[in-house]
């Protein structure tokens, strides 16, 4: 009885003092645990649900304290939300930047604070490489020749394609969020694949901001102006293909078939869609940079040195092989 009550007594006095500290838990070993700031962009795409999991259940496993918040796709919240967690002292602040430029200041501010930054999923454009440490995340340039090649290598064997006889291949092209790294760096690698086949035009690229609903409105855009001449979507990502697929059934075309659809990505979505024969080709882009961030902001805080470049290993998933591989799929 006695040891009961002494163990409950020492249970409400560590309670007591995790609630005079700020509530923040404790690891085995007594001292505070780590408090990562993190700035998520948003919930535009499946992808961006699944890397905001992989960061919140990465966080939870790794015990370290996360200050999540999401900026519904604006730069100005975004860096409100590395104002507020410079004013808190988190230990590290890591964020995936919604564009690529406008962050020096913040940034400045962080390092002046003596913060830690970490980025992960998206770059920044900055004169001064000291503002943040690492990033980590894919390389999206290698993602969008990755499209290119593909196209290249396979569009003539569509046999059912129109226009592969060695005509003009008229490509539309469904852009990311203008400014981000992404949309920059898919459209510049695949343009330097498809420039080596003076065949491949992009004939209309605009942004869809990477969701389904602008990816649908867009394409309807451009099947309006070019119909039937349009041969291949290049979409710089899965949510946005989808939006378009269903653009092209509402205009009486069979995606897939009567125009090539390219996206990147390699979420479950585009997997059934590839199934469905409605999509030709998916890119990989893992958001499943959770383990990696922790791992990265322990090693932080614990004064170790870490990669300037942590870069993502994908692949390339076509048509064929979807229904073999979608069980294996995470996300
Ligand atoms: O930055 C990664 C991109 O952002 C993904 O391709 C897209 O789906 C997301 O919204």
């Amino acid at each position: 009885m006695k040891n009961f009550i002494r163990m409950t007594l020492a249970a409400a006095a560590l309670s007591l003092l995790a609630a005079c500290s700020g509530g923040e838990p404790k690891t085995e070993n007594g001292p505070k645990a780590i408090v990562l700031g993190f700035s998520q962009i948003g919930a535009e795409s499946e992808w961006r649900t699944a890397n905001t999991t992989s960061v919140q259940s990465a966080a939870a496993e790794a015990g370290i304290t996360l200050r999540f918040s999401d900026a519904q796709q604006k730069q100005e919240n975004q860096i409100k939300a590395l104002r507020s967690s410079i004013a808190q002292r988190v230990d590290v602040i890591a964020f995936s930047p919604v564009v690529e430029t406008g962050w020096e200041t913040v940034l400045r501010e962080a390092q002046a604070a003596k913060i830690p930054v970490i980025l992960t999923d998206r770059a920044v454009d900055v004169t001064d490489d000291t503002l943040y440490l690492s990033l980590i995340g894919s390389d999206f340039v290698e993602e969008g020749r990755k499209a290119g090649r593909w196209l290249l290598e396979n569009y003539p064997k569509n046999a059912s394609v129109k226009d592969s006889t060695g005509g003009d291949v008229n490509i539309v092209e469904l852009q990311g969020t203008v400014g981000s790294a992404p949309a920059n760096d898919r459209r510049k690698g695949f343009a330097e694949v498809i420039a080596n086949d003076a065949r491949y035009k992009i004939i209309r690229s605009q942004t869809g901001d990477f969701t389904r609903a602008k990816g649908k409105e867009v394409m309807e855009a451009f099947l309006k102006a070019e119909g039937k001449k349009i041969n291949v979507l290049f979409a710089h990502n899965d949510d946005m293909a989808i939006g378009a697929i269903q653009a092209i059934e509402e205009a009486g075309l069979k995606p897939g078939t009567d125009i090539v659809i390219i996206s990147i990505d390699g979420v479950k979505g585009a997997f059934e869609a590839m199934i469905a024969g409605k999509l030709n080709v998916t890119v990989e882009c893992s958001p499943l940079l959770g383990p990696q961030l922790m791992a990265a902001v322990k090693d932080v805080v614990a004064g170790k040195p870490i990669p300037r470049r942590i870069v993502t290993e994908e692949s390339v998933f076509p048509q064929e092989t979807a229904a073999q591989v979608l069980p294996t799929r995470k996300y």
